[in-house]
């Protein structure tokens, strides 16, 4: 089917907001300023935005509550975290559920909060069985370690190794880095530099340790940084320098990290960030840098910025519509929640939508059901109120997810 959807404003990137329609066919935004196929009026109601990204999370620790030290103390690094998830009775409760229903709870957490890709820190050999069944994005092109220390979980092939394959195919080299405040924690960047490994292809997570040096060598490398505001005070009490990161001009991307230690979806993460923002530097994060973080940055930082990020014909239609909330469309981002989403588009597949767009969800080939989502009523693909019924029967109580409001 061929569309148009006219009369809003459209967010093409964190610069240009036109008031002029844009046209999907098949996988793809065709064109800018003119109506093409069937219209699709928004009575002036809506923003359009490039679908958000979620750079970093865990998909199969999407599950609440969070699990965190002890009251009154914080983690040294993220090991101690690591043994305290693993013996608690949320881990338990979450290893009755099958681990295809646990990526599936993953992947509506980033779903219902306007997310079409996400990338899973994991390893490819434990992700790839769960991939095509998800309805949303996860990114295939990367490779990774899971940390720079001699204690990290040993994932992929090394660090050396994995920052060759990710030059030879041009696809991102994603690490956690510095989580942690212990001597060789802190000596992440050194790590990465011996082992030649700090350029462009690196996406280093957390970064929590970082020295002003480090803040440098990072710029001067061309390698992005991921930010997790939430999940670094939860278990650290403190987040990186994001202030002299920022202002040093290095590319920041924000994710979710796992709901065990971030925000319960990427809206929130957002509204966070700005707050802890404001609590440590007395100043605003401006709306639209924070709208960069989930859309533009995220989209260089994967290597995909070809096609995913920002709204231009030829690249994909992953589209996020939401109902209007402020006159600024960066804002209208920061105050919306998720019954605010009247549509989502991952490259021409609605995912989500409103009665508004009954029209777009008639596709035979694709199995789509209805929700209440916080009482809203909306098509989505797959059916996450059978999901939610399996877990609570796996789990046998009535078990309630923040990132997934669904009634009955
Ligand atoms: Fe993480």
């Amino acid at each position: 089917m061929e569309y148009s959807l006219t009369n809003a404003p459209v967010v093409l990137n964190s610069i240009h907001v036109i008031h002029q329609p844009v046209a999907i066919k098949g996988k793809l935004i065709t064109a800018l300023g003119k109506i093409i196929g069937t219209p699709i009026d928004l009575q002036n109601e809506c923003i359009v935005y490039p679908a958000l990204i979620n750079i970093h999370d865990h998909l199969r620790g999407d599950y609440l509550p969070r699990v965190g030290p002890p009251e009154g103390t914080f983690y040294l690094n993220w090991s101690e975290w690591d043994k305290d998830l693993k013996t608690s009775d949320v881990f338990k409760e979450r290893a009755r559920i099958s681990l295809m229903d646990s990526y599936l709870l993953g992947a509506y957490k980033n779903l219902f909060s306007g997310v079409c890709t996400v990338n899973d820190h994991f390893p490819h050999e434990f992700n790839e069985p769960f991939l095509d069944k998800l309805p949303v994005r996860v990114i295939r092109e990367y490779t990774l370690a899971h940390e720079c220390s001699s204690f990290d979980l040993k994932w992929g092939d090394g660090i050396v190794i994995e920052h060759r394959r990710a030059l030879k195919r041009g696809h991102p080299f994603i690490t956690h880095l510095e989580e942690g405040f212990d001597e060789e924690s802190q000596r992440g960047i050194e790590i990465l530099t011996e082992a030649e490994s700090l350029d462009s292809h690196a996406v280093l997570i957390h970064c929590i340790g970082f020295s002003d040096e480090d803040i440098r060598r990072v710029k001067r490398a061309g390698a992005h940084v991921v930010w997790c505001p939430a999940s670094n005070m939860f278990m650290f009490n403190v987040t990186c320098k994001i202030r002299k990161i920022l202002r040093e001009g290095v590319n920041v991307s924000i994710g979710t990290d796992s709901t065990h230690t971030g925000s319960v979806n990427l809206l929130e993460e957002l509204r966070y960030a700005r707050s802890i923002y404001r609590t440590m530097y007395g100043e605003d994060l401006p709306a639209r840098t924070l709208f960069e973080m989930v859309t533009e940055n995220p989209a260089k930082a994967l290597r995909m910025d070809d096609r995913i990020g920002t709204l231009e014909p030829g690249k994909y239609a992953d589209l996020l519509v939401v109902q209007q909330l402020d006159e600024d469309p960066f804002e209208t981002l920061l105050k919306m929640n998720l019954e605010n989403i009247e549509l989502l588009v991952l490259a021409g597949v609605p995912l989500l939508g409103s009665d508004r767009f009954a029209a777009l969800f008639q596709r035979k080939e694709k199995d789509y059901t209805r929700v209440a989502l916080k009482g809203y009523k909306r098509t989505v693909l797959g059916d996450p109120n059978a999901l939610l019924r399996r877990v609570q029967e796996n789990v046998g109580y009535a078990k309630v997810l923040d990132y997934m409001p669904l009634q009955s």
